[in-house]
């Protein structure tokens, strides 16, 4: 059935509101809960459930408890679920794109467009799931064989973030489950309902209780530390800020645990002077209003040739003048509100500061909507490199663009950052793409493509946007060991 607010909130009603713990909802067991707000108007839309320490402490014990039932689990009996588990997700989209467009704000067309996205990498990984390979090798200096497996990493926290709560969560759980790892799920305070509801999915499609428990809370810090430092983990899996990456990564290294680190980014959207200036602007409304800007591979430094810097901006302000600014539910939207209050004051204090520094404002600038979260579509050029969203990530509907003259000065300005996630670039010269593209210090490249994201396609970044790939064909791997047995003859 099509939502309209209305019924999504009945929906909510509908939705259980406690932890998922080894096969069962219950209540936390301070009897605490929190409220999920509607970033359209700062309403609450319900409370959920806030996991206390001893309620982690129990999901990892039901995950632990049921590790090694799960890791010998045919690898055919956890791709059959996970093909379940995508087709019941497609069969629900509408509730699903609901529920994303309330909690997060992305306008419903979008919302459905990452349930599609979500669910395609349960049927990707459960693809995978029944692929998994060894060898089998004559010692070099003979005598023995050389005989490898691949076994599960273990029970492993998945940290979820708020921008794409299904696809998110799907990339993680999918690869952890088809590897035959169990996991204890936390997802952002801002976005738990898409999760509840994908849970609600494994209990019914009958996931074995402990493999899949979900944990929302208000104190992700002091849940992820406690669960860290049990010795029964054995990996974690976030997506969400370099800073917490990094705390992260500290604590994964007292118990040496496996991780994959999802974090921020600051792509660089390279146009030179030769590229299909109508591909270009496509790409850019792709690459940068895609979820209202509110993604680590959104652009965040348009890279412009001087040549025609003039003519693009042009056309990409009228582009952003036809965006409609607005409620998710109404048909007539294509961008949201921002999540919550203090990432609409940092949008506001990044326009601000390079305004006050000299950045020419070509549209927008302003928040609007009275409590929602709004911001307008913003186009600033002229951007000095010592303004603060030349070198922070944005995550919202602002462009900003600078130009260059040379290739060497494109590829030196777009590497002058910490992060490394996703950079574009558009050029007709085939040469000068893959010779860029090859330069540039970033995990993944679009060329003359503004879109990167696929689950075919290994999604993660270096320098300091993190570690290891989700999705593709070695997203699987991130949450397997290989086993090396020496057998002699
Ligand atoms: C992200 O913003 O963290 C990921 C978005 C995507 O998968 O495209």
């Amino acid at each position: 059935m099509f939502h309209d607010r209305n019924s999504a909130r009945e929906l909510v009603a509908a939705l259980p509101r406690g932890l998922y713990i080894d096969g069962a909802w219950r209540e936390s067991s301070t009897g605490a809960s929190f409220p999920v707000h509607d970033p359209a108007d700062a309403t609450v839309l319900t409370e959920v459930a806030d996991a206390s320490l001893d309620d982690a402490m129990d999901a990892l014990t039901a995950a632990h408890a049921t590790q090694d039932a799960w890791g010998a689990t045919t690898s055919r009996f956890r791709a059959e679920l996970l093909r379940r588990a995508f087709g019941r997700i497609i069969e629900r989209t509408e509730d699903f794109a609901a529920l994303i467009s309330l909690e997060m704000g992305k306008p419903l067309a979008e919302a459905r467009g990452e349930v599609a996205y979500g669910a395609e990498f349960l049927r990707w990984f459960s693809e995978q799931a029944a692929h998994l390979t060894g060898s089998y090798a004559p010692a070099p200096n003979g005598g023995y064989r050389i005989v490898t497996t691949k076994v599960p990493v273990g029970p492993s926290l998945l940290i979820t973030p708020w921008n794409f709560p299904l696809a998110m969560a799907t990339r993680k759980i999918g690869a952890a489950l088809a590897a035959g790892c169990t996991c204890v799920v936390k997802p952002a305070p801002q976005t738990p309902l898409t999760l509840a509801l994908l849970t609600q999915i494994f209990h019914e499609l009958e996931v074995p209780a402990g493999v899949v428990n979900y944990v929302p809370t208000l104190d992700a810090a002091a849940l992820s530390l406690a669960l860290m430092s049990d010795a029964r983990l054995r990996k974690v899996s976030f997506t969400g800020s370099t800073g917490v990456g990094s705390i992260l990564l500290r604590q994964a290294a007292d118990r040496v645990l496996r991780t994959s680190m999802e974090l921020g980014g600051n792509g660089p959207f390279v146009v030179f002077d030769d590229a299909d200036l109508d591909a270009a602007v496509d790409g850019a409304m792709l690459a940068k209003m895609r979820n209202a800007g509110e993604s680590c591979v959104a652009a965040n430094r348009f890279l412009v040739h001087s040549d025609i810097a003039e003519e693009f901006t042009v056309r990409l302000v009228r582009r952003f003048e036809g965006l409609v600014a607005g409620d998710a539910f109404d048909p007539a939207s294509t961008v949201g509100p921002l999540i919550d209050e203090a990432q609409l004051a940092k949008v506001t204090d990044l326009v601000d500061d390079a305004v006050a520094q000299g950045a020419r404002l070509r549209t927008g600038g302003k928040t609007f909507g009275g409590d929602g979260h709004f911001f307008q579509p913003t186009v600033l050029t002229d951007v000095p490199d010592t303004a603060r969203l030349a070198y922070e990530e944005i995550f919202g509907p602002v462009a900003a663009i600078t130009t260059f003259d040379t290739e060497e000065q494109a590829l030196a300005r777009a590497n002058d950052t910490e992060y490394g996630l996703a950079g574009y670039v558009y050029t007709r010269d085939i040469s000068r793409a893959l010779r860029f593209a090859e330069r540039l210090e970033t995990g993944m490249v679009g060329v003359n493509r503004g879109l990167v994201s696929d689950p075919g396609g290994p999604f993660g970044g270096v320098k300091a946007s993190g570690q290891g790939r989700e999705g593709g064909a070695t997203g699987i791997e991130e949450y397997l060991e290989t086993k090396y047995l020496a057998v002699e003859m």
